[in-house]
């Protein structure tokens, strides 16, 4: 048995590419292409589709859909005014991306949403500097809505084919591995030794560890996905044992909502088949919108049965010299002159340059499999 999905059912909306009528035919973007197969292929279960005026507003201010169940970011299409200006409630859509025919919306619903409420309720923030609201301002003024198909097998054409799996595909994975505890771990960046820590930490008290990364949409100044896909082979083949790891990319793009961010990274989570995930400090954070620990603190918005997986929350992990391991302030009882603290914005322009974090820091073998990756 694994564990039920968001709203009980896993949603499939995956189709051949019919010969269909269309009204209209719409380019969209890549966060668009993306939560398109994430709608289709059960990952983002119970949606069907972009969302409609009334789950956007439930969602935006309440952290619900209109139904009551929890979903804390806008599954949106926004396009521009001029384009949504011939699109009428009832018209079929084909959804391009890349010139490719990707998938059909079938429209319910149009609305002209207010962006900045929109930013200031789900990011907390107005400001342009935030790489989500800067998005978020510039996407498109009008949001079309309504069930949404998918065409042709993602699978086959994904750039990491080999770990691309659909829900369906994990949480088969997931039975024949006989795990019944799978706790999900989700990260943007390389896999450090505070990663490795609180990810063993957790693999400790459970069957299974699914290392997910986001391999959709990052801001620029992020590690390029093939490059971290590099790394995360090298450290599980040197450091984690094979039949209690499985690695899968998360095709999603990053929002960098923070705590809004780590409930929606749970539920999809849960789709996939993990029981529980991993929340440490200020995840899916940016820069100093949020505080180091609200991703956490957000989660007792909602009872652990309405949102079905278990998170578990780690503190801020980093080395200490005394010490000789990584550890955190609850299990550290020296000053913070040993510890050893480097911003993750100062690693990448290490790495960039070829300059070498310490090894206390990142194991040997991810940094030279970082820096090689970077300077191809
Ligand atoms: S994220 O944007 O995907 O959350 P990142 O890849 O840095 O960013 O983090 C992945 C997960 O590890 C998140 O749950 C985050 O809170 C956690 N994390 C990152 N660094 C640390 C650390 N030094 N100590 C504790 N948790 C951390």
């Amino acid at each position: 048995m694994t564990i039920s999905p968001h709203g009980g059912m896993l949603i499939q909306l995956t189709e051949d590419a019919a010969h269909h009528n269309f009204d209209h035919s719409i380019s969209v973007d890549e966060t668009a292409a993306s939560d398109l197969e994430l709608i289709a292929t059960g990952a983002y279960s119970p949606l069907t589709g972009f969302m409609t005026q009334e789950d956007y507003e439930t969602v935006v201010h309440e952290m619900r859909l209109a139904n009551g169940l929890i979903w804390s970011i806008p599954i949106t299409l926004p396009v521009s005014k001029r384009i949504s200006e011939p699109v009428k409630v009832g018209d079929f859509i084909e959804l391009n991306f890349n010139s490719q025919s990707i998938g059909t919306l079938k429209v319910t619903d149009k609305f002209e949403p207010d962006l900045y409420e929109e930013a200031k309720l789900v990011y907390q923030t107005t400001n342009h500097k935030h790489p989500g609201v800067k998005k978020l301002l510039t996407r498109g003024d009008v949001y079309l809505a309504g069930p949404i198909t998918l065409f042709k097998n993602q699978k086959q054409s994904h750039p990491f084919q080999k770990y691309y799996f659909t829900p369906k595909d994990t949480r088969k994975l997931f039975l024949q591995n006989g795990w019944k505890t799978i706790v999900g771990f989700q990260t943007r960046n390389p896999v450090h030794r505070a990663h490795e820590y609180i990810q063993k930490c957790a693999l400790e008290t459970v069957d299974g560890l699914f290392l997910h990364p986001l391999v959709g949409q990052t801001k620029n100044d992020d590690l390029p996905a093939d490059v971290r896909m590099k790394s995360y082979e090298v450290l599980l083949d040197c450091y984690y044992p094979k039949d209690r790891v499985t690695l899968g990319v998360f095709p999603a793009s990053m929002r960098y909502a923070g705590p809004r961010e780590a409930i929606f990274h749970a539920l999809i989570r849960r789709n996939y088949g993990c029981t529980h995930f991993i929340v440490g400090r200020d995840h899916a954070g940016v820069g100093n919108y949020y505080g180091t620990y609200d991703a956490q603190t957000i989660f007792s918005h909602f009872t652990l049965e309405e949102i079905g997986i278990k998170p578990l929350f780690f503190e801020h992990a980093f080395y200490c010299q005394r010490c000789e391991s990584i550890t955190t302030k609850k299990t550290c009882p020296h000053e913070s002159s040993n510890h050893l603290h480097l911003s993750g914005t100062k690693v990448r322009e290490m790495l960039k340059s070829g300059v070498k974090p310490p090894p206390e820091f990142s194991r040997p073998e991810v940094i030279n499999t970082l820096i090689n990756g970077l300077s191809e």
